[in-house]
């Protein structure tokens, strides 16, 4: 593929706080811009960013080292352990998408998490590296910045090189929470406190972090390309790793490891054209369903946060999820029919499923016919640039700190990402997602995600550009933001800000976030049907950009995060 051709002018300045290198900045919840915007999770990895666009770099650069950035600044779900996608979409015209997802080791067998009884056990798909897939992030990350970036791999790895050798100060008190959380784990798999720990206890706020073990690893990549991580000795210490705690990740399934670049799912939704991640996310395809069985109704009408519109939206997505449970899988191994879940015919077919105004019991409502939950570690960034290229990527180690085991000497987490297959077809997995055939395990497949790295088009320029993590309700987050900026006119910030509403088919359960349904709501919906429950908290931390009428980018991070927008 060519390289981006690059065009631009400079206009200028905004609203950049202290990019002093070497501190968790504020939290910058908004930022305005001109001329390149960057929404990530962590400050300092939004300034690597920020500073690699001003560099000269186009919008891929900048995701590359905001990726490589994250896994030094926000080891919770920053990863070079783990996989994502990336969803580009090019100034020229071109959108594509890049699948760096996990995919089962060669060894890995259909009933690898079920005791002698068939039953399943969640510890063994959860915790220890037997839960890892081979680890796609760094095949993924190079091989976008080969096809789709300017830069050279030095010039977009070393922010991150240098955060992780020099080490940066544990500024902000949600990192801080997350290292005392994470201790628990660290304390079953040791390698990991060498590192977040001082003196028996987690780093908190004011203590420095430095990685030298994960710079070596980086340093690698940067001089040997991705042989400095599928082959060598980083592939040797993850091979140990496996021997050290029961996985079976071999250095052939390291090897053999490769990214794979698809054609994006693609939607439209009252004139806005979107852009998402296809099979195996479930994302994109459930997100387009979602949205073409919505547009028969008038959501403007029915109001925000109205009994009316949470009835359609709660249905919709049940039947979506029912979809998602039945069809949805590895498209190398699974015959998987988007064409048809993404049509607006099929959604006219499914919307007579669904009532505007009762519950529809789950029991009730199956799989179409069609021929043939939330821990915190997942992230997502969202950036545009001077030229108007737009990457949406959303990167996952699946669980807190991944299956909890660092790859010693090599310093960072690997993924439990085999929780996602469906273990036991019929059980549902952490996130009480049921899953069928289509994602069972086998070997080399990847299992299914639910991450919906989203790109939205008008009159063929960008939009917005939006993600979020949040596990099984990841879809649906993103659904309610879009609908909340077209339907409801939101700027992004209220938007993304709105309380948000959850279904997945099964359980038969209306979810709400913590204090998030006023009682009048509460009692309507009920008086429907609908079974409701109480998250513990809120979930999604979405980040995502919004282009103005006048070209300006408006960038906003998650108020439930602790992330930065940051633009110029
Ligand atoms: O790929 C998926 O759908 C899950 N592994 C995502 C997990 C997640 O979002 C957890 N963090 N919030």
């Amino acid at each position: 593929m060519n390289r981006v051709h690059r065009i631009g002018v400079c206009i200028v300045v905004i609203l950049l706080g202290d990019l002093a290198a070497g501190t968790h900045l504020w939290a910058q919840q908004t930022a305005t811009g001109k001329r390149g915007m960057v929404v990530s999770a962590d400050s300092l990895a939004s300034t690597v960013g920020l500073e690699i666009l001003k560099n000269g770099g186009n919008a891929v650069d900048a995701a590359v080292g905001v990726g490589f950035a994250l896994a030094v600044t926000f080891p919770v779900a920053g990863n070079i352990g783990g996989g994502g996608f990336m969803v580009i979409r090019l100034a020229d015209g071109r959108t594509t998408t890049i699948d760096f997802r996990e995919k089962a080791p060669s060894a890995a067998r259909r009933d690898m998490f079920l005791d002698k009884n068939g039953h399943f056990v969640s510890s063994l798909s959860q915790k220890g590296t037997l839960a890892s897939g081979v680890p796609g992030s760094v095949a993924g990350l190079l091989r976008a910045l080969d096809q789709y970036g300017t830069m050279k791999r030095g010039a977009v790895l070393d922010p991150a090189i240098r955060e992780a050798r020099a080490g940066f100060v544990v500024r902000n008190r949600f990192f801080a929470r997350e290292l005392a959380d994470g201790f628990g784990v660290f304390k079953r798999f040791p390698e990991a406190l060498k590192v977040f720990s001082r003196n028996q206890l987690p780093l908190g706020l004011g203590d420095t972090l430095r990685q030298p073990d994960l710079a070596n690893t980086l340093e690698m990549i940067k001089s040997q390309g991705r042989e400095g991580f599928y082959g060598g000795v980083t592939a040797e210490r993850i091979v140990a790793e496996m021997k050290r705690y029961g996985g079976i990740i071999g250095s052939d399934d390291l090897k053999s490891y490769s990214a794979v670049e698809r054609p994006p799912v693609k939607g439209s939704y009252r004139g806005y054209d979107f852009y998402s991640m296809g099979p195996p996310s479930s994302g994109g395809a459930v997100f387009v369903e979602m949205l073409n069985i919505l547009e028969a109704f008038d959501l403007k009408k029915s109001g925000r946060g109205t009994v009316a519109t949470s009835t359609l939206l709660a249905e919709t997505m049940k039947v979506a999820y029912a979809d998602r449970a039945e069809f949805l899988g590895d498209p190398d191994f699974v015959d998987v029919p988007v064409d048809r879940l993404v049509s607006k015919d099929y959604a006219s077919i499914r919307r007579k499923k669904i009532s505007p105004r009762r519950a529809t019991p789950s029991s009730k409502i199956s799989a179409g016919a069609i021929p043939r939950s939330e821990p915190t570690e997942t992230t997502h960034y969202s950036i545009i640039d001077r030229w108007g290229n737009c990457v949406s990527v959303t990167t996952t180690i699946n669980d807190f700190f991944g299956c909890g085991v660092m790859v010693e000497g090599a310093g960072f987490f690997l993924n439990n990402e085999m929780d996602d297959f469906s273990a036991k077809p019929g059980t549902p997995n952490q996130f009480g997602l049921m899953g069928g055939e289509a994602n069972a395990i086998e070997p080399g497949k990847r299992m299914l995600s639910a991450m919906t790295p989203t790109v939205v088009l008008r009159d063929n320029k960008p939009f917005m550009v939006l993600g979020t993590p949040g596990g099984s309700r990841i879809i649906t987050t993103v659904l309610q933001i879009a609908v909340n900026v077209i339907d409801h006119g939101m700027d992004l910030q209220k938007a993304i800000e709105a309380p948000r509403i959850h279904h997945q088919w099964r359980p038969d359960t209306l979810f709400y976030e913590k204090g998030g349904m006023p009682s009048q709501l509460r009692r309507g919906l009920s008086a429907r049907g609908f079974a409701l429950v109480e998250l513990k908290g809120e979930y999604g931390r979405a980040e995502g950009i919004l282009v103005e009428q006048d070209g300006s980018y408006v960038g906003v991070t998650d108020r439930r995060g602790n992330g930065a927008a940051v633009g110029y």
